[in-house]
């Protein structure tokens, strides 16, 4: 089954800026998930850092690091690519969250589920 479906609007998701937080129960009663725009490319991925199944953001929607040029776990400090969810430093070094695919079409930022 695939499923499209709308986070935010384009204006809500700024750059290098707050992540916008959804769930998504089509995955799992507490599965979490987030937004980001990172170079004027919107991202989502899976809310589970790749170390341990925690969420990254302890603050509700901060996942840059303090440069803004990473995504960040505050649980031990791992460090993500923004445009790819490739952990390159920290205790996760090498693996990846897990993507979402992203559309962002008249102003309106939305995902497509693939389910199985
Ligand atoms: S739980 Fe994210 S770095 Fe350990």
């Amino acid at each position: 089954m695939t499923g499209q479906r709308i986070i935010c609007k384009s204006e809500e998701l700024l750059e290098k800026g707050k992540g916008v937080r959804f769930s998504l129960p089509e995955l799992g009663e507490r599965v979490t998930a987030f937004a980001v725009r990172f170079n004027g490319v919107a991202y989502a991925y899976i809310n589970q850092c790749a170390h341990l199944p925690v969420e990254l953001d302890w603050n509700e929607g901060d996942f840059f690091t303090r440069e803004l040029d990473y995504l960040i776990c505050a649980t031990h400090g791992a460090q993500y690519e923004p445009h790819t969810g490739y952990c390159v430093v920290g205790p996760c070094q090498g693996k990846r969250l897990r993507p979402l695919i992203v559309d962002e079409h008249n102003g309106v930022i939305s995902i497509t589920l693939n389910e199985s």
